[in-house]
């Protein structure tokens, strides 16, 4: 069977119950998102039910409202494969990028890195455990780009050359992790400092900032998730993530975006319109 009736068998509704429609169409690789959008759109058509068009990084911060009343403004640190973004959401469909990634997205690092060390994708998991069983006993120092620069933008590439070059002289399993831990600290390090900065420039601009979420595919790593809940602590905001499957991409997180914008009384997608591969946030 095909996924969408898997799907349904497995949640026990028929299609003639399903309201509308909504599916990404964008950002992202223009191949999945034509996918994803004409089947969407086919079953709106057929079913004569409204189609909703998601933006894909507007339902990686949203997807935090589903369990929690989280009030805008908010800041979110946005952190997948594809994007890496300093966020303060304004509304449902107003963002503005505080921050962002000048080369390399982090899952993409972390997907890299863990390519060099002869891993397959995804990468952030296998990082993530083995630097679980790192014992410390080797230390490698790691570039740490714009670290204490005044911007609140970060930059990777650096930090991807240096692991890749300390991978290629050959390394033991126990440097391994050691080296996996050095690495997914020194990024969580560029990650707190850029945040903390954003935080300070915010509320210098007036905004009532009490609220912090964490999203995107590498907010299901543990090590990261603990280390912004103790930012959060010292800076007395309250800190927010997703349940860690519904970080990595999920379609829950889609339909949770169309369901906020038909609270805002926002009316369906034209059915012709056709994805962006390179669709920003901040220009919903
Ligand atoms: O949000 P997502 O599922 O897809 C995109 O929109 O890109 O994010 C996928 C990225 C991959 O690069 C993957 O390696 C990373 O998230 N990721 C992690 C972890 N789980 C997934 N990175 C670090 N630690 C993890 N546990
Ligand atoms: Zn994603």
């Amino acid at each position: 069977d095909s996924l969408f009736k898997r799907t349904l068998k497995k949640s026990k509704i028929s299609l003639s119950e399903i309201d509308a429609f909504a599916a990404t169409t964008g950002p992202g690789l223009l191949g999945a998102l034509l996918v994803g959008t004409n089947y969407a759109k086919s079953l709106a058509i057929t079913s004569k039910k409204p189609f909703f068009s998601v933006n894909h990084l507007q339902a990686h911060v949203l997807v935090s409202r589903i369990n929690n009343k989280i009030n805008f403004p908010f800041l979110c640190l946005l952190v997948s494969g594809g994007h890496c973004q300093i966020l303060l959401a304004l509304d449902y469909n107003k963002f503005k990028v505080v921050g962002e990634t000048l080369d390399d997205a982090v899952g993409e690092v972390f997907d890299k890195t863990a390519r060099a060390l002869g891993y397959s994708y995804p990468g952030g998991p296998i990082i993530e455990n083995l630097a679980k069983k790192s014992k410390g006993k080797h230390k490698f120092k790691l570039p740490k780009p714009l670290l204490n620069k005044n911007t609140c933008d970060l930059s990777f590439s650096g930090l991807k050359t240096s692991v890749r070059r300390i991978v290629e002289k050959g390394i033991s399993k126990e440097q391994e992790c050691d080296l996996a831990f050095s690495f997914q600290n020194t990024i969580a390090e560029c990650l707190l400092n850029k945040v903390d900065l954003a935080i300070k420039n915010c509320i210098h601009k007036g905004f009532n900032l009490q609220d912090f979420v964490l999203s995107g595919g590498v907010a299901s790593n543990s090590f990261i998730r603990h280390k912004f809940k103790v930012l959060c602590k010292k800076k007395n905001m309250i800190f927010y993530v997703p349940d860690k499957k519904l970080c990595v991409d999920n379609a829950t997180m889609i339909a949770w975006a169309a369901l906020e914008m038909i609270a805002k009384g926002r009316s369906f997608s034209k059915i012709h319109l056709s994805p962006n591969p390179r669709w920003r946030i901040d220009s919903l």
